[in-house]
């Protein structure tokens, strides 16, 4: 398993709708939507010496989500931040964090699917949580038979808290003995693993999947913005398994792992035969960027 329990977080402090409470007593009403009908949203960032990371971004893509499904009386940027450095600054987290932020529907006045039945303005949720990035060095990846959403079922930007085709991936992954299972598009193509972008390396090219089945991810830009950057030649592009199969590197990205190599998918080592080596070079400017960018907390 790539996580477990840490006695460090044993008494964290959670901010739940409008304030601070102790881990044991950190809950959501049992008419909350995310309860009834998994009706949320959310979003994960990490803390580096005093700083979040990409924090403005992350943001961006909550409040876009939020609006996309409609929310009412959503919280507002500023309003989110604040209840994050409390939460930092009540359990003196300063680096080597992980904040689940979650915002809900919020509560129904009875339980039900009808969104009129939320009366009481969203529920914010911050988790943060002792947590270094949970990925080994290297992974090894299956393909799994569930589908990634496409905008013509449920568009995968919006980042929902519906997570059951990623879980179901994941539980294919984990009776395979794999890290994380590869969900392919509708149309056979690679999308994403169950929780992270994917990368493969030819030649020298960096290459990803379009985000038209896969989450947006802020890893995934900023891998291509360092790329851009540094004049390493990048592209989106349809990717088949095939060119996983035989890229000369692969990797994927995520808050929570940071960019991890993949060193095997469906029983198929991933073998450099071009000799060109690009992954270490930005994993490096990745590292280069947490340490010298984010938003301080204040
Ligand atoms: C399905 C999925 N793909 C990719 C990612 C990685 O996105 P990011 O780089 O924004 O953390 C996540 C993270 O939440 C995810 O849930």
């Amino acid at each position: 398993m790539l996580q477990s329990f840490n006695e460090k977080n044993k008494d964290i402090f959670v901010y739940v709708k409008d304030r601070l409470v102790k881990r044991k007593d950190a809950k959501v009403s049992v008419f909350d939507s995310v309860v009834q009908g998994g009706d949320a949203v959310w979003e994960g960032l990490r803390v580096y010496d005093g700083r979040i990371f990409c924090l403005e971004h992350h943001l961006e893509r909550l409040q876009n989500s939020a609006h996309a499904l409609c929310f009412n009386d959503i919280p507002s940027n500023e309003e989110i931040t604040r209840a994050i450095f409390e939460t930092l600054k009540a359990n003196n987290m300063m680096d080597g964090v992980h904040i689940r932020l979650t915002l809900t529907r919020g509560e129904k006045t009875t339980s039900g699917m009808d969104p009129r039945l939320n009366v009481y303005g969203c529920t914010l949720i911050v988790l943060a949580e002792w947590k270094p990035p949970v990925y080994p060095s290297s992974v090894k990846l299956m393909t799994s038979s569930v589908r990634r959403n496409n905008p013509m079922f449920l568009d995968s930007k919006i980042h929902h808290n519906n997570l059951l085709n990623n879980i179901l991936a994941k539980i294919e992954a984990n009776n395979a003995g794999a890290n994380a299972g590869i969900m392919l598009d509708m149309n056979g193509f690679v999308a994403e693993a169950n929780g992270v972008n994917l990368f493969c390396i030819q030649k020298g090219v960096v290459l990803t999947p379009f985000a038209d089945a896969c989450l947006p991810g802020i890893t995934r830009k900023l891998v291509l913005d360092l790329c851009e950057e540094n004049n390493i030649p990048c592209a989106e592009k349809n990717l088949s398994l095939l060119e996983f199969y035989t890229a000369d590197e692969v990797f994927c990205t995520g808050t929570m792992g940071e960019l991890t190599r993949v060193d095997e998918i469906d029983s198929r080592k991933i073998i450099n035969k071009s000799g060109i080596e690009r992954l270490e070079e930005i994993n490096l400017l990745f590292m280069e960027k947490t340490k010298s960018s984010g938003t301080r907390i204040v």
